[in-house]
């Protein structure tokens, strides 16, 4: 869609044009997991929000440090596999996009594009890139090596697919669009059953990079990663696709923020789909949150023009409801600002 277009169209409306250029079977592979009885969007709504008045909120600050790398806005994008079946310049453009607007990007392992060249095409992103639980532990050292070169700045394993999941492309007919390859061969590597916290160990072990195990959701396993040699935790439930009943990630975060005492950041995806979302994971402890489906929808519509819409139109919405809340920098964000939580 041209820049001339998107001027004509909120950033909020991009899922229902996105819904008219996607084939079915990548909606259907987008959608998986969203109807599932714990939706992470819906307990967000719960929350009510406590504002505050009186005080200068004539700036408000989005800008923090994630890891100690500075971004623009504490709102990320979450891993997607595939990108290129959702646009033609997949990963790149997805790296590019979120550059511009300041933002993390954490790059799926199970990428279009190299995680190299993803580097090479946005030289000022911030890349954290995403690992599966491979059997093959020399394919992953490999792959860590290919990070490391490319300027990555941390190591995310998922730890959350110890079995063959349900929601992969192909259970929705989604294939591979024509010419389009894995980049790192995922699809040739089996995920291992046999898990243990020794895997944080050993990847601790062979990089120096921070680990931030993606897909925990209790206090004592957030406990162990940081003994394993994680340095931040990423709460996630993987948007419902893997346990449909699990509990919604935003319910997860405060037993976590609780078990981790400080000791390391703690990030939360899932659900988050509009500024207030972002400022209530914030406000519960969350140093940075991370958003898949809803650049989905900018990438599709936009490329990396509409990922950079999207997440500045997130980014706005967070400042201005932190601003009518009374608090003038996200990072001073804390639970005072959450009322109750709806039944
Ligand atoms: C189309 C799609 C592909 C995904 N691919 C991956 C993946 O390759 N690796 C991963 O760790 N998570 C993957 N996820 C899960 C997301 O990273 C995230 O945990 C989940 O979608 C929740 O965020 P959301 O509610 O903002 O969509 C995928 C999600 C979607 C919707």
């Amino acid at each position: 869609m041209s820049d001339a277009l998107l001027d004509r169209l909120d950033p909020r409306h991009y899922r229902e044009v996105a819904r008219l250029i996607l084939p079915e079977p990548v909606l259907g592979w987008i959608d998986s997991g969203e109807a599932a009885v714990s939706d992470n969007a819906g307990a967000f709504r719960r929350f009510r929000l406590l504002p505050r008045v009186l005080r200068d909120v004539s700036a408000v600050r989005t800008a923090t440090t994630v890891l100690g790398t500075e971004v623009r806005t504490p709102i990320g994008i979450a891993p997607i596999g595939i990108q290129k079946a959702l646009h033609p310049d997949g990963e790149a453009a997805m790296a590019r996009g979120a550059a511009a607007a300041g933002a993390i990007f954490i790059a799926p392992v199970n990428s279009t594009i190299p995680i190299g060249e993803i580097a090479t095409a946005a030289p000022d992103a911030t890349l954290w890139l995403q690992l599966y639980n491979w059997v093959d532990r020399d394919a992953l050292a490999e792959v860590i090596r290919q990070a490391e070169a490319a300027g990555v700045k941390a190591i995310v394993p998922l730890v959350n697919t110890p079995l063959p999941v349900s929601h992969t492309p192909a259970s929705v007919g989604f294939r591979l669009p024509a010419g389009v390859t894995l980049a790192h061969g995922a699809s040739t590597h089996d995920l291992t059953a046999k898990n243990d916290w020794s895997y944080l160990s050993w990847m601790a072990g062979i990089t120096s990079l921070p680990i931030v195990p993606k897909g925990i959701l209790h206090g004592d396993d957030a406990r162990r990663a940081l003994d394993s040699g994680a340095r931040g935790i990423l709460v996630s439930n993987h948007g419902n696709r893997q346990v449909a009943r699990s509990v919604a990630a935003i319910d997860a975060l405060p037993g976590v923020v609780a078990a981790v005492a400080g000791k390391a950041e703690v990030y939360l995806d899932g659900g988050v789909r509009n500024g207030t979302d972002a400022l209530i994971a914030l406000a519960l402890g969350a140093r940075a949150v991370f958003s898949a489906r809803s650049v989905c929808w900018g990438l599709a519509c936009g490329g990396a023009e509409g990922v950079t819409r999207v997440l500045g139109a997130l980014t706005t919405e967070l400042a201005e409801e932190t601003g009518m809340c009374g608090i003038a920098d996200v990072s001073a964000l804390s639970p005072e600002v959450i009322a109750t939580v709806a039944g």
